[in-house]
């Protein structure tokens, strides 16, 4: 089986299970992250209802991206917090494909803008500047425009 034959789902409730991976995966790339996740993940996604999308291989979870919409200047935008892929599956399109399906979501939702605050490496700035993300007005902010 291929990294690409996996499913996407969006997840509007995170178990402690599902938790736990999040973690993990996340504790791979990015420790300082991976304890930002695992104290807010749940009340982020489970009370405050941000997006969270899931990428699960075999029903086992390789990667996930959580933002939530926010109104920055009279206008809805939305963020991307966390974007993260095993580091086993990187550089197969994963990221691609959960940053789409993100994308299309808010899309749906009436977003104009995408946000984001690209961790300090290449590998993360030469994922966003693929996806259109440029540097914008913003300290440390990424954007793209949606187009409809
Ligand atoms: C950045 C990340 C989300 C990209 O997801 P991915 O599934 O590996 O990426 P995809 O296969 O969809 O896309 C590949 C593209 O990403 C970039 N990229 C991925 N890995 C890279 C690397 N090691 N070095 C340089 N560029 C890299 C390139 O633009 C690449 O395109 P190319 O292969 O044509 O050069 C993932 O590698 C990751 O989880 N990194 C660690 C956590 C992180 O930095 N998250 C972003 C925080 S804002």
């Amino acid at each position: 089986m291929n990294n690409k034959d996996g499913v996407i789902t969006q997840v509007s409730e995170v178990s402690d299970n599902l938790l736990m991976e999040c973690y993990w995966i996340a504790n791979l790339s990015r420790p300082n992250n991976a304890m930002m996740i695992h104290g807010f993940m749940q009340r982020d996604v489970n009370v405050n209802k941000h997006i969270l999308f899931a990428y699960f291989l075999r029903d086992q979870l390789r990667g996930f991206i959580k933002g939530h919409l926010t109104k920055e200047g009279g206008q809805t935008m939305a963020r991307i917090d966390w974007l993260f892929i095993d580091t086993i599956c990187q550089r197969s399109g994963i990221g691609a494909r959960l940053i789409e399906a993100y994308e299309a979501h808010c899309r749906n939702a009436g977003v104009r803008r995408m946000l984001v605050q690209p961790a300090p490496t290449r590998q993360a700035k030469n994922f966003y500047a693929k996806h259109g993300y440029g540097p914008c007005e913003m300290t440390y902010t990424h954007a793209k425009d949606l187009v409809r």
